[in-house]
């Protein structure tokens, strides 16, 4: 939905207040570098309507690839439904859709956990037309939520959290996660679905590092799935203000020289960015942050429907924003489970180790640390996302 038909429709619930706030291009005049993080997001504060509010604070949650593949229907100002935005996919990079449903998954956490902080209960019933199959993804939702109104409500330990959490792809500080602070991060949320594991040995790490290493140059190297992330790939600060989705080189943990240099040298175009060298400085900014990483985590869970990536989704947002909470962050390393061709080979090698399979599924890798605070990535605004039935 367009803006000026979002105001038209939903436009009597709003004050002057917010109408001012979707019109970003003026303040963005003003100065680019101050309001730079306030700007990269709706405000739900400046909104009216609980449903239009609770969606808004779950756009804060991560998305694979920053797709951001949800789209919203309004019932009425206390109840919508969710649906996958199928035009939002990574067809090369998650043929299987898993990841675009874990992604649902952490929506759907942030908006329960974010309608407690505008004084909500959120009831929430997964797949209200069942489980469907690929050619129903945007046609059947993947989940109803009905809001209640219950002013006794405290807000939720982990609401603020919404609004801090960012993933980290820079080097992290060295010996700055332990087993003690994993299991600080374990008590301060709820991980109700899947089995997560920390390693300590450091051999076991080693070996998993080399397997995250040689995934990722599989992935650079496979020019489907590496022309999907160019697509995905916003390469100026303009393109990123304009689209308000997808990666960038300030995300991807660079900055100064290596900055100043990616940013001069890779350009929108096939032969740029598959050239040989732009993938060896990609593979090389990757491998620094992960050879400073020594803590890694793996979700896992024992089976492998969309109910169970919906679940494990739920799960790892509410792990990220304890993490927040204790001042750590993290920087998932999913391409080894990954299920596209070209990652075959090396995927079932990795499950043989872990002994899981394409059932008993490690869902979700991150590694976890210290470290410089990262880029505040970009989110759509809300009337993008609203279809009507
Ligand atoms: C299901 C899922 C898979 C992801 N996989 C990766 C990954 O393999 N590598 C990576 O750097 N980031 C990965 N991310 C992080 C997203 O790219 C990130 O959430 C998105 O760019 C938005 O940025 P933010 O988390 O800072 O808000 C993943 C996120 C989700 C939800």
């Amino acid at each position: 939905m367009d803006r000026r038909k979002f105001i038209e429709i939903y436009g009597m619930f709003f004050t002057a207040t917010t109408l001012l706030s979707f019109n970003s291009s003026i303040s963005e005049e003003i100065n680019d570098v101050v309001i730079d993080d306030k700007e990269k997001r709706d405000d739900y504060k400046l909104l009216n309507i609980p449903i239009i509010k609770a969606f808004t604070i779950g756009l804060n949650a991560p998305s694979a690839h920053n797709t951001q593949p949800w789209k919203f229907e309004i019932i009425n100002p206390l109840e919508g439904l969710l649906y996958v935005d199928e035009t939002k996919l990574l067809p090369k990079t998650d043929p299987s859709v898993r990841q675009i449903h874990i992604s649902c998954g952490c929506f759907i956490e942030a908006l329960a956990i974010g309608s407690i902080g505008i004084g909500f209960e959120s009831e929430i019933t997964l797949f209200p037309n069942d489980l469907y199959k690929h050619e129903d993804i945007g046609k059947k939702p993947v989940a109803l939520i009905k809001l209640t109104q219950n002013k006794s409500l405290l807000k939720h330990p982990l609401f603020d959290y919404i609004f801090q959490r960012k993933t980290n792809r820079s080097v992290y500080y060295s010996d700055s996660f332990s087993k003690e602070d994993f299991e600080m991060v374990k008590q301060n949320c709820n991980i109700f679905y899947s089995q997560i594991t920390y390693f300590k040995d450091f051999k076991e790490i080693e070996n998993y590092k080399s397997f995250f290493s040689k995934a990722m140059q599989i992935e650079f190297n496979t020019l489907s799935t590496n022309e999907e992330t160019r697509r995905m790939f916003r390469f100026n600060k303009n393109e990123a203000k304009i689209q308000r989705d997808g990666l960038t080189f300030e995300a991807n943990g660079l900055n100064g020289l290596s900055l100043f240099f990616a940013k001069a040298f890779t350009k929108n175009t096939i032969e740029s960015w598959n050239n040989k060298l732009t993938i060896e400085k990609g593979l090389a900014n990757f491998n620094k942050s992960l050879d400073s990483s020594r803590d890694f985590i793996f979700f896992t869970t024992t089976n492998n429907t969309l109910l169970d990536q919906i679940n494990v989704g739920r799960d790892f947002y509410q792990f990220c924003l304890s993490l927040a909470k204790n001042g750590f962050y993290c920087h998932p390393l999913n391409q080894v489970i990954q299920e596209y061709s070209e990652m075959d080979n090396i995927r079932k090698e990795f499950e043989k180790l872990t002994k899981t399979n394409e059932i008993k599924k490690i869902q979700m890798i991150i590694r976890i640390g210290r470290a410089k605070k990262p880029y505040k990535s970009y989110r759509r605004h809300i009337y993008d996302f609203i279809v009507q039935s």
